[in-house]
């Protein structure tokens, strides 16, 4: 029922030649996936030419990160529907980084969600506990409050168009990755959620990515879990022949997908 996705979230990294390069050797490496989707990520600032280099592949083009409203006078940011017109079929939203260092707010988050959607775009919303919340048991609380936040309202058709990342902030950056089993706990919390929200089907039908920390040598494992359904990549998705690696070994087995 879900195909895993692999997502590779390029932060703020990638002038014109260097995303050209990247996208080029990623695209060559990847001519027809199988069993797996995967999504380029890059800067505003490389969509347009990232594009043009995925014409005909089937690859797909994500933005890192979007307004709520189509215009208007918000200097700096950039519209969904902005990102429609330039091929863009995901956006990544709700990023830790967005939320703790541009302060951005679930209620923020939940008009962006809404924002995309309203544009055929698939949101990707990232829910995460921080270390100090992990230690103090508070993981499932954070969780849930962002997944509630960012997708309560929607009805069940719009929420099975959305993909969700369980990306914990202490794996993000760190190297240090969370378990199968800390994922996968995770992971099946939010999909009991994703059942209430809407329906059991519609639950089974939403994937959900883990990121953080995510390295060809960890992934293998990871993807195994039936609850994982890819993954989001930062820093490993800037080298080809990582991010290459890490796509296949995401890919469901024989081209089924999870259920
Ligand atoms: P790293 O893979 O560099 O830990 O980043 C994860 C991430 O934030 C992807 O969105």
């Amino acid at each position: 029922m879900r195909t895993p996705m692999v997502v590779a979230n390029w932060k703020m990294h990638g002038r014109l030649a260097e995303a050209r390069e990247l996208t080029q050797a990623v695209r060559d490496g990847l001519k027809r996936p199988r069993g797996v989707e995967v999504a380029l990520c890059p800067p505003f600032t490389a969509l347009g030419a990232v594009a043009e280099i995925l014409t005909g592949s089937p690859l797909l083009l994500g933005a890192q990160n979007c307004h709520w409203e189509d215009t208007g006078a918000f200097t700096g940011e950039v519209s969904p529907a902005m990102l429609a017109d330039l091929g863009c079929r995901l956006v990544i939203i709700g990023h830790s980084e967005r939320r703790h260092i541009f302060r951005e707010t679930d209620e923020e988050i939940r008009r962006k969600v809404a924002a995309a959607l309203r544009h055929r775009l698939q949101p990707v919303l990232c829910v995460g506990e921080t270390a100090e919340e992990r230690r103090q048991g508070l993981t499932f609380t954070v969780v849930e409050g962002q997944l509630r936040a960012g997708l309560g309202g929607l009805g069940a058709e719009d929420l099975a168009r959305c993909t969700v990342a369980y990306e914990p902030v202490w794996a993000i950056g760190t190297g240090l990755n969370a378990t199968p089993g800390q994922a996968a706990e995770v992971h099946g919390y939010l999909r009991g959620l994703l059942s209430e929200l809407a329906s059991k089907e519609v639950a089974q039908s939403v994937r959900i990515l883990y990121g953080g920390s995510v390295k060809p040598d960890n992934v293998g494992p990871l993807a195994q879990e039936p609850e994982i359904d890819g993954a989001l990549v930062g820093g490993a998705s800037l080298q080809a022949a990582s991010f290459i690696t890490i796509a296949k070994k995401s890919a469901a087995k024989s081209g089924a997908s999870k259920e």
